[in-house]
């Protein structure tokens, strides 16, 4: 008897971890179990991607759902909608919530809360605080965690770990790659009267300039080296910190965001206002241009979008008043597919930055790669689809993307979840699906 599937994808040119290949995918249990020329009998279930290109499912590693606390800008229900509408397929939410994600209940009762709510599968930041250092250890395995957070800089919501002494008590409990918001807390307090009493928007990254950015990545890579332990420095924004983690490749892993590869200072602020403000800022374009260098030599190990809704009301407030940040979870997929058709990155690379790289980074169980055993997670794209990206298609609580009216070649035409076709034609189907994101054993 030949072998039957649970489900079938037939006919699309599939992206392996040795290259392209044209190849059906059969899938049981949520796994893929079989590569080759399948019957089309053998499965109850189909998708006929001819003429689409299959992904390994994207992984956003950074994302603001803001529940529990200000769920008026996103809840886990709309952050991860919006996620599978984009051709993500896992998510790691940030720990700034209300109350922040410092405690093994705030962590059980994001799990609790994500469970038959959330589209993609996901995983949740234990946040570090001088308060629960020591427990940090603890906390980062616990089921459902994706490891820590800690903001060496304030920005929104309230953790922060400022100090030497903090930092280091936080990077010697443990062991898994601590993710960190690297800007110099003492510099950014020291320079906040450039803009306190109201200033232009486009100072932004001035009031939190190179300076602020480089001192905290080299005290972090220092006091990384001292503890012995890996870091993954999160959206870098500067030139200057992209030749320093070259020589950094022992301790610390690199993330940028679509949105300091996209856009630049100061065209940004005056098209934009503060719907371009994020921390760390939008620098000027030679920033832009070493983020890119930075990529295709391989310094940079991963993409994130840094979700980060505030409502457009709230970005209405004058500067500095208005909240830091600009959503993205629906839009990396789309602006990166849109780089790759500018012959910006190569899909391989694209595939490395948003699959592969989250997994090696984070020592994600099964997901990453199209590969037997792995689990049935695919973005599949058309790679010559011509749309516009607009606010309407956006489905954060915030309705609002940075880059409404951009046209862009490449979009994401369906996003699987173990073997659970979730979004088709952006539409989204069925229930929601997601479940933890396994971590591999003690690294
Ligand atoms: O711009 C930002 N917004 N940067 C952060 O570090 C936090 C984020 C948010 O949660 O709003």
């Amino acid at each position: 008897m030949s072998e039957t599937f649970d489900f079938i994808i037939h006919g699309g040119t599939v992206i392996t971890p040795g290259g392209p290949v044209k190849t059906d995918i059969g899938v049981r249990d949520g796994k893929i179990a079989a590569f080759g020329d399948l019957k089309p009998g053998a499965a109850a279930r189909k998708f006929d991607a001819s003429g689409l290109t299959v992904l390994p499912g994207c992984i956003d590693e950074q994302v603001h759902f803001r529940e529990p606390g200000p769920t008026h800008k996103e809840d886990l229900e709309s952050g991860t909608r919006g996620a599978i509408l984009g051709g993500i397929v896992a998510v790691f939410e940030m720990p700034n919530t209300d109350p922040a994600t410092t405690t093994k209940g705030a962590i059980e009762d994001k799990i609790a809360r994500a469970t038959g709510r959330c589209w993609t599968d996901f995983a949740f930041y234990v946040g570090a605080s001088p308060e629960n250092a020591d427990d940090l250890g603890t906390l980062e395995r616990l089921p459902g965690c994706c490891g820590i957070k800690m903001f060496m800089g304030s920005s929104t919501g309230t953790l922060l770990v400022a100090d030497d002494e903090n930092v280091a008590r936080v990077l010697r409990s443990g062991s898994r790659r601590v993710t960190v918001h690297s800007e110099d807390d003492m510099r950014l307090q020291e320079r906040a009267a450039l803009v306190a009493g109201g200033a232009d928007v486009s100072m932004h990254p001035q009031w939190r300039d190179v300076e602020t950015a480089v001192r905290s990545t080299q005290r972090l890579l220092a006091l990384a080296r001292a503890n012995h332990r890996r870091v993954h420095v999160l959206h870098v924004t500067t030139a200057e910190e992209m030749q320093i983690l070259a020589g950094a490749k022992d301790i610390a892993t690199v993330e940028v965001l679509p949105q300091h590869l996209t856009l630049a200072a100061p065209e940004c602020y005056e098209r934009l206002g503060t719907l371009a403000q994020m921390n760390p800022p939008i620098r000027e374009a030679r920033h832009r241009d070493a983020l890119w260098a930075a990529l295709n030599n391989g310094v940079v190990d991963c993409i994130g979008s840094d979700h980060a809704p505030h409502t457009l009301e709230e970005k209405a407030r004058p500067y500095p008043r208005s909240p830091s940040g600009l959503t993205g979870v629906q839009t990396t997929v789309p602006l990166m597919l849109n780089h790759v058709a500018q012959g910006r990155l190569t899909l391989q690379r694209f595939v490395d930055l948003m699959s592969a790289g989250p997994a090696r980074i984070f020592g994600i169980a099964g997901k990453g790669r199209i590969a037997l055993g792995y689990d049935a997670d695919f973005t599949v794209v058309d790679l010559a689809a011509k749309r516009v990206i607009k606010n309407e298609w956006i489905a954060s609580r915030t309705g609002w993307t940075a880059f409404d009216g951009m046209e862009v070649t490449g979009w994401p035409k369906a996003t699987i979840i173990r073997g659970n076709v979730v979004m088709r034609d952006d539409e989204v189907l069925g229930r929601p699906v997601g479940v933890p994101v396994r971590f591999q054993e003690t690294l």
